[in-house]
């Protein structure tokens, strides 16, 4: 839904600077693993990914017992128990999108007027629309063909997930209080570092490649301003 409200949050990982917050990508791990893997999917993040650095940094011991609870295919027409080199399940629920790519999926600012100026000055949103879209619910319902749909801000109409926060929802073990917006916004964040974990460092590299320049550049002028010295 294009043209529905996205709220313009201030994350950690926004700006040439930004990184992303350890604490509240655990926060949105625990709430995807809690809330959203009962429909939702994850399929092209691998397990050992979460013991990045610069990402959840989940210590190796509590990472193999928490990639244990999940069962992955063994290949020979069974089942067996998620090791650090699997990745995540696929969505259980068929009509539920993967939501590994889905930060990067969807825009949270258009226009106007297909001018893209919004994106220029707020981003493309990708973590923002998720985070409205799941505190976007008006509570409106309708049926159609027999199924329910939600009536919701940010998607811009109805959709046929269903609201599923909640105060209270999950409990946090570094005590942060778990209202809507905090569940949201974390579950956002820990989206947009699945569907892009490099992000810190291709800021750094970034930095180091406007520095190269700009020295390069000066370099540049003053070579150029003693070769032609002697024609002035
Ligand atoms: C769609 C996120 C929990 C079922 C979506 C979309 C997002 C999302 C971003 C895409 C919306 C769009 O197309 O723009 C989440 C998150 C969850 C969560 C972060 C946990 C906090 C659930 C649960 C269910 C569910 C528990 C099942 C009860 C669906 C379905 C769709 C969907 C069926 C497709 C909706 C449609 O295209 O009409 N979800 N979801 N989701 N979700 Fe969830």
């Amino acid at each position: 839904g294009e043209g529905g409200h996205v709220h313009d949050y201030a994350f950690s990982f926004e700006g040439p600077f930004g990184t992303y917050d350890r604490a509240q990508l655990q926060r949105g791990l625990q709430v995807y693993n809690e809330v959203c893997s009962a429909c939702h999917g994850l399929n092209m993040v691998a397990f050992r990914s979460l013991a990045a650095e610069t990402g959840p940094a989940i210590e190796a011991d509590t990472l193999r017992a928490f990639a244990a609870e999940h069962e992955v295919e063994d290949g020979e027409g069974g089942y067996r128990s998620a090791e650090l080199t699997d990745f995540f399940p696929g969505s259980s629920l068929e009509n539920a999108p993967d939501l590994s790519l889905m930060a990067k999926a969807r825009a949270g600012f258009h226009g106007p007027y297909g001018l893209g100026i919004n994106q220029l000055i707020h981003g493309m949103g990708g973590p923002e629309y998720i985070a409205s879209f799941l505190t976007g619910f008006t509570g409106e319902e309708t049926e159609m063909a027999g199924a329910l749909f939600y009536e919701n801000e940010a998607f811009g109409g109805n959709v046929s997930m269903p609201p599923v926060l909640v105060e209270d929802l999950v409990e946090y073990s570094d005590g942060t209080p778990a209202t809507e917006e905090q569940m949201a916004q974390d579950v956002a964040a820990f989206l947009m570092w699945a569907a892009e974990p490099h992000l810190p460092q291709r800021k750094m590299w970034g930095f180091i490649g406007v520095l190269f320049l700009a020295m390069l550049a000066s370099l540049l002028y003053l070579t150029n301003k003693r070769l032609w010295a002697p024609i002035k």
